[in-house]
């Protein structure tokens, strides 16, 4: 196999922690730490804090990153604290009638179902549609059947449009499951019934190639795939969806805003028409500076290699827990694998283990340095774009149990 595409002599790792829970938290590189410093060595002395290099032009650097990021133009990015400010921003803005709905998958994560339940005093109604047989969430999460590449999730999702959805809000990438979903295929849907395609797309930021196409909204934030600290994320917003909504309010979110030789008191002033209509006030420079840096490192890699690297990752832990325990549950996930079913999550499903079983199977991991998650009946493993075969390897002797 080739070199991982983002050098692992770019992070902090060490042997002792073998980190494959970035669907929790992304590791950081030096880069980012080394930016936040300089940056906060510059508050210490606020004369050198440069309005153009600095106030304004890190929030635009990041913006410009974000949009080769997904694709897209910086005018359509808006920078937000997190991935569900950035939901919440378009749920608290959208022209609503009472009367309308918004359908999104079974156990999404609360990030993508709150801001939309929200709305209920609104007289707008949240409806969660099941993906595949036997899925179930809620209460009964553990006693869901997983995922596998037969389930058609979306034509149930497209099947559960009626007249009244106006917003179809979906994971990309789900944070229990680690299902992808075929946004193109959702988009194309959407469009035809005049529905608009929300995504949280947090779970495949920075590890899975975006096509924007067909959606009307792209959520992120800057913590788990992005390898930055929480506090800053991103939403993209298609242009003419976005001229729908309500402006933030903010005192960002008017023309000429930090043009000081013009009365602040002046409120003579059109919204913003740009993504910064929807930022909810100045960013916080400190942690942008670091989600900067992680943005820059990510685009010069690529997202194509990134993924294909955790793609081919995945099938050799699939390969090294063939014959073991997990063998079964390695063929439901191959399967999706080469269904092109999965993002950068490999969720292994308890399979009647229960939550005991995993949590004394994550005890022996960490006894063993390595870091994985649990989430709603699944262990989650997570390769990024540094990690290497040798890693692949240490998971694959953990989980079959011939760790030495
Ligand atoms: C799918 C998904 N959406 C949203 C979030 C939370 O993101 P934020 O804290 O940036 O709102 C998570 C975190 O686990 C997640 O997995």
């Amino acid at each position: 196999m080739s070199a991982p595409p983002l050098d692992p002599a770019l992070f902090h790792l060490d042997p002792e922690h073998l980190w494959v829970m970035h669907c929790s938290e992304g590791p950081v590189p030096r880069a980012a730490l080394d930016a936040t410093q300089a940056f906060m060595r510059k508050e210490l002395r606020p004369w050198e804090v440069r309005w153009e290099e600095d106030f304004q032009g890190i929030p635009a650097a990041a913006r410009a990153e974000a949009a080769v990021l997904l694709g897209g133009r910086p005018e359509d990015i808006t920078l937000t604290p997190s991935a569900s400010s950035g939901l919440v921003a378009v749920a608290q803005g959208f022209p609503w009638r009472s009367g309308d709905e918004v359908v999104a998958p079974l156990g999404e994560f609360p990030a993508n179902a709150w801001p939309w339940l929200a709305l209920e005093a609104r007289g707008v109604a949240f409806r969660e549609v099941p993906l595949w047989e036997g899925h179930l969430a809620g209460a009964e999460a553990w006693a869901s059947r997983p995922p596998t590449a037969e389930a058609g999730p979306e034509a149930r999702l497209v099947e559960a449009l009626g007249p009244r959805t106006r917003i179809l809000a979906v994971s990309w990438v789900r944070f229990q499951d680690g299902l992808k979903l075929d946004l193109g295929r959702l988009g194309a849907a959407c469009r035809e019934r005049g529905v608009h395609l929300v995504v949280d797309g947090i779970q495949a930021a920075g590890t899975v190639p975006v096509d924007l196409e067909g959606l009307s909204a792209f959520a992120t934030s800057g913590h788990k795939g992005l390898l930055s600290p929480q506090g800053m994320g991103f939403l993209w917003t298609d242009e003419m969806f976005r001229r729908s909504l309500s402006p933030s309010g903010s005192w960002l979110s008017v023309e000429d805003a930090t043009d000081f030789s013009r009365p602040s008191t002046d409120l003579r002033r059109a919204w913003l028409t740009d993504g910064r209509a929807l930022e909810p006030g100045g960013p916080n420079l400190l942690n942008l500076s670091a989600l900067l840096e992680s943005l820059r490192l990510i685009n010069r890699a690529g997202v194509p290699a990134i993924a294909a690297h955790g793609a081919a990752l995945q099938a050799r832990l699939l390969d090294a827990i063939e014959g073991s325990s997990w063998a079964a549950d390695g063929a439901r996930l191959r399967g999706l694998l080469e269904a092109g079913r999965l993002g950068s999550i490999l969720a292994f499903h308890h399979g009647g283990a229960g939550a005991d079983g995993l949590q004394a199977l994550l005890r022996s991991g960490h006894r063993q340095g390595i870091l994985a998650s649990v989430r709603e009946g699944y262990l989650r493993v997570a390769f990024h774009g540094f990690h290497t075969e040798a890693d692949v390897d240490r998971v694959g002797a953990w989980l079959s149990g011939t760790a030495s």
